[in-house]
């Protein structure tokens, strides 16, 4: 099983100086880290400022994720690259703020709205598969396919228009702007920068997030005036304008729709695209999956919600996507009470930092954890690890909204696509990087043959 592994970056050597981990976090985070994470089921990190602790250790996670979340709150360095964006959005808010949002959010992601979600992901589908037979060369750089899907199915789902819609054409590509200008989501979470120093954004950052926030706001207008005319759409824009707080009553007023419409976009397509990239290069890679797929994928005929619960082989390809390039790499606590966790003693303001990347290879708790086998989440340790150490959404009460969208958004494009078609890897094995999300360093190139 061990032959022929899919790509993993290589580790730094286990020690080098501040100065050098810095360069190299700059680089990339993933391999600025060293091989003992794999393996570790807590790490510590010292710096001049403060400490960091990544845990490993599954009650560790479940302490900070699910038993006690409020007490470690998220650290607001998080949000350090992002704030001129997303302002006071639920990615960044702690406390009272982020749990009256959530009450708001929440309903409009249920399970129940995900069925009258799904033509609209459908319809995505058919356009992505379009815009790909449409290509003039076999040859495609699959990320960028499957960003322009995925920012499409935010656009469809939330505020009923394709990515062909003047305004959404523009908020995605002032997003590349954005992100070219601010590259590195987690950086300031684990660079030492004593709190008093002063964050600079560059002024081209500033302006892109004006100009995503400004049609972000005249989309929310146009939607608030429809609501009071009695002819909005029922999608979840719409669900998310006219839900009150249960508790207070109030509604989202126009700048923190904006804030929670910049972070869906933000948070939902950047993320789909990077699993839905790597489930394409990993079966491309492993054909034998990819004929799988296809013929499961016949049972897709009618555009109907409860063919999706069909597509069991689908599904746990796409998991196996996300175990081993989970889209969000590593996640940023603070404690705020002092802890001892594995005989150490915790003090407030530690970062603790929870790691898809290196808890979904942890080479103590899964089988063979750097293979690519979608089979193993049916036997007991795929199974166990499954419960236990796997969170590409997170986990507990601040979990991704999004998460039961992403699983069935992410199976319908893989089956669809690769009913369709028959892909190959073209070239050099993608190096795997995290910038935002985890990306492939040079982009994925593969060759798509019409079925
Ligand atoms: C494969 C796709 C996705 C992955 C892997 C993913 C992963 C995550 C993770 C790990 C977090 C927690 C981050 C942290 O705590 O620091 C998160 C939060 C979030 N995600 Fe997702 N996500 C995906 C898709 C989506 C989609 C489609 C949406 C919305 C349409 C979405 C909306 C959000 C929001 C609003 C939060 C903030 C939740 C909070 O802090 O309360 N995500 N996501």
């Amino acid at each position: 099983m061990t032959a022929d592994l899919p790509p993993k970056p290589a580790p730094r050597p286990d020690k080098v100086s501040l100065w050098r981990y810095m360069r190299l976090f700059r680089q990339d985070i993933l391999s600025a880290q060293p091989a003992r994470l794999y393996r570790a089921w807590m790490a510590e990190f010292r710096t001049p400022f403060f400490r960091s602790y990544l845990l490993n250790q599954p009650d560790l996670v479940t302490e900070v994720l699910k038993r006690r979340p409020d007490d470690f709150p998220k650290s607001d360095r998080i949000g350090e690259g992002l704030r001129p964006l997303l302002g006071n959005s639920v990615f960044l808010t702690n406390g009272e703020t982020w749990k009256r949002q959530r009450r708001i959010i929440d309903p409009a992601f249920e399970g129940g709205r995900l069925r009258d979600t799904y033509p609209a992901m459908w319809a995505a589908a058919d356009a992505a598969v379009a815009r790909l037979r449409a290509l003039r060369s076999d040859t495609v750089e699959i990320e960028e396919e499957t960003s322009h899907a995925a920012a499409d199915v935010i656009f469809r789902t939330l505020f009923s228009i394709p990515i062909e819609h003047e305004i959404a054409r523009e908020v995605f590509a002032e997003f590349r702007t954005y992100q070219r200008s601010q590259p590195i989501l987690n950086l300031a979470a684990f660079v030492p920068l004593p709190r008093w120093m002063p964050r600079f954004f560059g002024r081209d950052t500033r302006a892109s997030a004006r100009v995503i926030r400004r049609l972000i706001t005249r989309l929310c207008d146009d939607r608030q005036a429809a609501i009071a005319a009695g002819t909005a759409p029922d999608d979840l824009a719409t669900k998310i304008m006219t839900t009150r707080d249960p508790e207070t009553g109030d509604l989202f007023d126009t700048s923190e729709m904006v804030d929670q419409v910049a972070i869906f976009f933000l948070a939902g397509h950047e993320t789909s695209a990077s699993a839905l990239a790597w489930a394409l290069y990993l079966v491309a890679r492993y054909p034998d999956w990819q004929e799988r797929i296809a013929d499961e994928a016949a049972a897709l005929e009618t555009g109907d919600f409860s063919e999706i619960s069909k597509l069991r082989i689908t599904r746990d390809v796409f998991r196996e996507a996300l175990r081993l390039y989970p889209p969000v790499p590593m996640m940023v606590r603070e404690a705020t009470c002092p802890e001892r966790f594995r005989d150490r003693d915790i003090a407030p303001g530690a970062q603790m930092v929870l790691s898809p990347w290196h808890l979904h290879r942890h080479t103590r708790l899964w089988d063979d954890p750097d293979a690519f086998d979608p089979a193993r989440f049916g036997t007991e340790n795929g199974k166990t690890c499954l419960r236990e150490a796997f969170i590409p959404f997170s986990a507990g009460s601040r979990v991704c909204t999004g998460a039961g969208f992403a699983m069935v958004e992410g199976v319908l494009l893989l089956a669809r696509i690769l009913r369709a078609f028959r892909i190959e890897p073209v070239g050099d094995a993608p190096v795997p990087v995290a910038h935002l999300t985890v990306r492939s360093r040079d982009g994925i190139r593969l060759r798509l043959t019409p079925r």
